[in-house]
Parts: structure tokens; sequence; C-alpha cells
């Protein structure tokens, strides 16, 4: 695979942002489109998220949708049956040790031509050590804030979400302030602060090479809707089973 700086980035430090007009981002951009009918079309998907019932903070702040993915090199990706998203307490002390039933993509997402970019994409510069395949768990999240409550875009706190690489992209921030991406690494140490601005800005981790986080959302006008979109892509290698 071509080396750049995202390999670089992410082999010495584990992290890597997608952000801004710098020239090694072009590709990205040009995936991305923001301002194209395509992007458009993928954003409606968050239009309408269910509610997500598992939070034990009693919480009503976040919306989701969830399905799991096969991706390989040659650029195939297969939709996998549905199935409820598990993650042990030890990953999740707040909201892990249930299985949590989350409503599926709808058809129009998983169609989206810039979706299966994302991925190709990001598959591409994650298979460093010769992957062909990857199990790729992919999350669709609003988190809504009000006058009365807080975002909580990583209730959790800290954490990581034992797979091998994440990607963090996001659609839109909406009449919110905060929701600031923090990552540390594997002494709990932050190492990087950034908020995630403009649509399609996005961060690559290498999960087992860091901790990650995100701060409260507020609304900056409390009297209007106030909400943070964002595409979750976790990554999990196949070939260690
Ligand atoms: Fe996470």
């Amino acid at each position: 695979m071509e080396k750049d700086f995202i390999h670089n980035d992410l082999k010495t430090q584990g992290y890597t942002l997608l952000q801004g007009p710098k020239k090694e981002t072009l590709r990205w951009t040009e995936i991305i489109d923001k301002d194209s009918a395509a992007f458009k079309q993928l954003h409606q998907g968050w239009n309408d998220l269910p509610a997500d019932n598992f939070l034990s903070d009693g919480g009503h702040y976040r919306f989701r949708r969830y399905s799991v993915f096969n991706w390989n090199k040659d650029g195939d990706l297969v939709l996998l049956p549905h199935e409820p998203h598990y993650q042990s307490t030890y990953r999740n002390n707040m909201n892990g040790g249930v299985y949590r039933d989350f409503d599926p993509f709808k058809k129009e997402t998983i169609d989206s031509p810039i979706l299966k970019n994302i991925i190709q994409f990001t598959g591409n510069k994650i298979s460093f050590s010769g992957e062909t395949t990857w199990r790729i768990q992919a999350h669709q999240f609003r988190i809504q804030a009000n006058a009365d409550e807080a975002g909580q875009p990583t209730p959790e706190g800290i954490h990581k979400d034992g797979a091998d690489f994440i990607l963090i992209m996001v659609l839109e921030r909406h009449n919110i302030t905060g929701g600031v991406n923090h990552i540390y690494d594997n002494n709990k140490r932050l190492v990087f602060g950034s908020v995630l601005e403009e649509p399609g800005d996005a961060i690559i981790l290498d999960d087992r090479m860091v901790w990650h986080g995100v701060s409260e959302v507020y609304p900056i006008d409390k009297s209007k809707p106030a909400y943070r979109d964002v595409l979750v892509l976790t990554f999990h290698n196949k070939m260690l089973g």
C-alpha cells in the first residue's frame, strides 16, 4: 500500500486527522463532496434515527442505527445479517454487558456511494500488514442537546471500542458548542484535542494504541434544535479472529 501521512501518523502516534484543505486530504474531500446531492442524501439518513433506549443514565440525548459489514480489498462491501451490538462491561462499564438491539441502517444509507467510498478509503489506509478483509461495525449517531439536557457523545467517558481501527466522521454540528474529540495515550494522558467542525472532518484511530472520548455538547441557542451527527466505523481484523 501507498505510504503517506495517514500511514505515518497511525504508526507513530495512533491517530490521524482528515480535516482541512491539506493537500494529502484532497482525495478524502473529493469522496465526501459535502455540497453534493449524494452527501445530502447520505446525511438525510440521520433525520430519522430511533432513540437509544439503552442509556443507563436515563438520558434522552442519543439516537442511532447500527449495521455490520464485511469489506475486502477488492472493494466488495457485504451487509451482514443484523445482530445486536455487544460490548463487555470491561469495554463499557456504563452501557456494556447487555445485547443492545438497535435498528439497522436504512437501504438508502447502505446504498450510498459515499458510504462505500469512505469504507474503501479507510480500509485501504489501515491495511498495513496485507490485510485483505475487515469486519466493520457501523454506527449512525445523533447526539442532541437542549436547555434541560446536555448531549453526551461518549457517556462512558474515556474508553476504547475494542476494535483495531476506528473512523469517526462528523456530518453536521447544528447549533452546538462543545463536542471536543480527545485522544489519550495508553497511560490515559491527553495527547490531542480537536473539534471536528466541518461536514466530513474525521479522525482515524488505532484503538490498540490510544483511548478516546468526546466532551458534552450544549445548544448555542437554547430555543432551537441542537445536535451533532456522526458516523463511527469500527474495523476489526478478521484474520486475527
Ligand atoms: Fe468510542
